[in-house]
């Protein structure tokens, strides 16, 4: 069996530790040749790929980023895919002489792989993301790393928040989840976390940050990108992405002066952006992904198409991609409220 990977979406820590255990399992145990195509589904349309052996796999765990690369390259035409997107996919794959696919990739991507499989093409979904917002498995590799990057920026900004007695506002990714926010929130200790599931008040914002002040202390706001204040509207950077949706970001930005001004408190706003998505893994997101890799192998050697591999638990289990397809995983009120009563 010949299988094609590719990676799609924003890269996410551990993306080369996942091919190499594909790679491993699928090649030297099962006998399987694999291909990578470069750059998501562009070199998969462009025909741009490259062989993935145990020669390829050679030390890339703890690498950053991804060997093959990634984008944001759709392969359809539309949002339910046309049937001649599939007839393109097929006679493509058949060009490759690949007899399936395997698709690294988070919640867009993993929609495609639903739409794959719906329509006849054996595919096998990998997830990953920083975000942690993919239904159906407990955790992606890239988020621990992520959690990680923020809880030091959380610590590092304490430091010189509480030289100056300022308030510090960071900012970290996630889209429509808080699970970034909220993780690093509680690991570094912050004083409140935003997130998008949860709208706040400017004033609630304000008498939290003015009680943790008035206790004498440096108040530390991490906010979700996708947060919003009631009353206001998401905060967005101009322009899509590549597959249409709108940018996220700025909100840290909007939020610190309207703290220092409705606190008196002088405010500081730091953006940590793609620095959460760069770096080494997590030794947590090297060991998930390898075996998220390995699982992969199998279910591809045992002819178990449209799945993806997800983490339950301490097990890897082969769930149904209709379980994960075009679902977020947010963060459950329940989760939210457990930090909210310590906020201030
Ligand atoms: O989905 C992962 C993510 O890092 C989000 O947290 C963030 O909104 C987005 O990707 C940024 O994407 P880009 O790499 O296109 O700027």
């Amino acid at each position: 069996m010949r299988i094609g990977l590719l990676c799609s979406g924003g890269d996410s820590p551990g993306m080369n530790a996942a091919i190499r255990g594909a790679v491993l399992r699928g090649v030297d145990w099962h006998g399987h040749e694999m291909v990578g195509f470069r750059d998501g589904w562009r070199g998969f349309l462009d025909g741009d790929e490259i062989v993935l052996d145990r020669s390829a796999v050679r030390g890339i765990s703890p690498l950053g980023g991804v060997i093959i690369g990634t984008s944001r390259v759709n392969p359809f035409t539309s949002w339910e895919g046309e049937p001649e997107d599939y007839d393109r996919i097929r006679s493509l794959m058949s060009r490759s002489g690949v007899d399936a696919l395997m698709l690294i990739g988070g919640e867009g991507t993993q929609t495609v792989s639903g739409m794959l499989h719906r329509n006849g093409i054996p595919v096998i979904g990998l997830p990953k993301t920083i975000d942690n917002d993919l239904e159906g498995t407990d955790a992606t590799f890239g988020f621990d790393t992520a959690v990680g990057i923020a809880t030091e920026a959380i610590d590092r900004l304490r430091t010189t928040g509480e030289s100056h007695k300022r308030c510090m506002v960071l900012e970290v990714m996630g889209r429509n989840a808080g699970w970034i926010a909220l993780h690093s929130g509680i690991a570094g200790g912050a004083h409140l976390m935003l997130i998008p599931e949860r709208p706040e008040t400017l004033e609630q914002v304000c008498a939290w940050v003015q009680h943790v002040h008035d206790r004498g202390r440096a108040p530390l706001v991490v906010v979700a990108e996708g947060f919003t204040l009631e009353g206001h509207d998401t905060v967005t950077q101009q322009g899509a992405d590549a597959v249409g949706r709108e940018r996220l970001g700025g909100v840290g930005e909007v939020l610190a002066p309207l703290i220092e001004q409705c606190t008196g408190i002088e405010t500081r706003a730091t953006v940590l952006g793609h620095v959460q998505r760069g770096g080494s893994p997590s030794a947590f997101d090297r060991v998930l992904a390898t075996r998220t890799g390995i699982a992969a192998a199998d279910a591809a050697e045992n002819g178990q198409w449209g799945v993806v591999t997800a983490l339950k638990g301490d097990r890897i289990v082969l769930t149904p991609l209709a379980e994960v397809s075009g679902r977020t995983k947010t963060v459950p009120d329940e989760r939210y409220d457990e930090v909210r009563v310590t906020f201030g």
